[in-house]
């Protein structure tokens, strides 16, 4: 029995997860799943996003199917989706752009980096410690070889030519790929950035630093439609976490407008992860057939409601299954 834990967090989180649920559930009614809750409107309430039983309910999950949170600039709030990654040790960010001639997986260091959570302020200056370690940065680039080595080759996004930092990250992913035997470049992130718009052909899996590889994936999603368009898994050595690139996306929430494929394709993500392949496969096809006859929200052009979009998907998964 496999056991999912749902978090829908904030925003349009509410709107594009229960579709992505609804499917996995049609897929696989063997499924349990559970309500947990997280997130700004929760902290809103009771002054706690994310205490330890939430993380003891995510715990208890073989995975989690995850919406997005709203982060404010509060000083005093700490991001939850880092606190999650961090707490249950998410060390790998797995983002794949996909979609026409495109197909490129970048895998971000998910644990470290600038995102170490090791900051303060003083009246003048504020500080944020940018962390890189040895262990961090070879349990990221050993699953960025195991997958580049079913696949092409590896980049390794960097800016070691200014960060000390990075010089460890480069180093420790060249020698990883060397003993794996997968062919691999390392480039610099900035040049990086444009060169991946320009010539997606060239690349294949990129791994890079945490937050180098978050404004990487975004940028990239221009190549396959938009943010609405990307999934992504969060993995660990015990847990997953399965959940849509963008945001919250307060400026289109509860307009049931948003582009729930993200969040569809997430969950087709979690059906490979526990060992469905077969289902992934037919929900990504369902997606694609559905979008193919121009049923599309509006960020892609069309005129479809979440709601309506998912029910399409919906009803094309139920004809593959007959
Ligand atoms: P965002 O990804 O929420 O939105 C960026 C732009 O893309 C917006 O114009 C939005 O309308 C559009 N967009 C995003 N997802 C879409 C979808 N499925 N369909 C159609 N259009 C879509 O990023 P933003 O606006 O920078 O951040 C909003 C909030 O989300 C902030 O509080 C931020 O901290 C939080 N955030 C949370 C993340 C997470 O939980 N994983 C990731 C990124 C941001
Ligand atoms: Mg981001």
């Amino acid at each position: 029995m496999v056991k999912v834990a749902v978090v829908e967090g904030d925003g349009i989180g509410h709107e594009v997860v229960p579709v992505a649920r609804d499917i996995l559930a049609a897929v696989r009614p063997d499924f349990e799943f559970f309500d947990v809750e997280v997130g700004y409107g929760l902290w809103e309430r009771t002054g706690f996003a994310c205490g330890e039983e939430t993380m003891a309910e995510l715990r208890s999950a073989d995975a989690i199917l995850f919406g997005a949170i709203t982060t404010p600039p509060d000083p005093d709030y700490r991001s939850v989706l880092l606190k999650i990654r961090h707490d249950l040790d998410l060390y790998a960010n797995v983002r794949p752009i996909q979609g026409g001639d495109v197909d490129i997986v970048i895998v971000r260091e998910n644990t470290e980096g600038l995102y170490s959570g090791i900051e303060w302020r003083e009246p003048d200056r504020a500080c944020t410690v940018r962390v890189v370690t040895r262990r961090g940065s070879e349990r990221v680039a050993r699953y960025a070889c195991t997958l580049a080595k079913s696949r092409r080759h590896l980049t390794v996004g960097n800016k070691a030519n200014v960060l000390k930092s990075d010089c460890l990250f480069v180093e420790v992913c060249m020698a990883e790929a060397a003993r794996a035997n997968v062919p691999c470049t390392a480039r610099y992130i900035d040049a990086l950035c444009l060169d991946v718009l320009m010539h997606p052909d060239r690349y294949d899996v990129i791994v890079t630093t945490n937050i180098f590889g978050d404004i990487l994936s975004d940028a990239a999603a221009y190549l396959v439609g938009g943010l609405g368009m990307l999934p992504s898994a969060n993995i660990g050595e015990r847990h997953a976490l399965f959940e849509p690139v963008h945001g919250s996306a307060p400026d289109i929430a509860g307009q049931n407008i948003a582009n729930p494929i993200a969040a569809i394709r997430s969950a087709a993500m979690l059906l490979r992860h526990v060992g469905d392949p077969a289902s992934a496969a037919a929900v990504e096809g369902a997606v694609r057939r559905v979008v193919d006859v121009g049923v599309r929200t509006p960020d892609l052009g069309g005129t479809a409601g979440t709601r309506e979009f998912g029910a399409a998907v919906l009803r094309e998964v139920g004809r593959g299954k007959a």
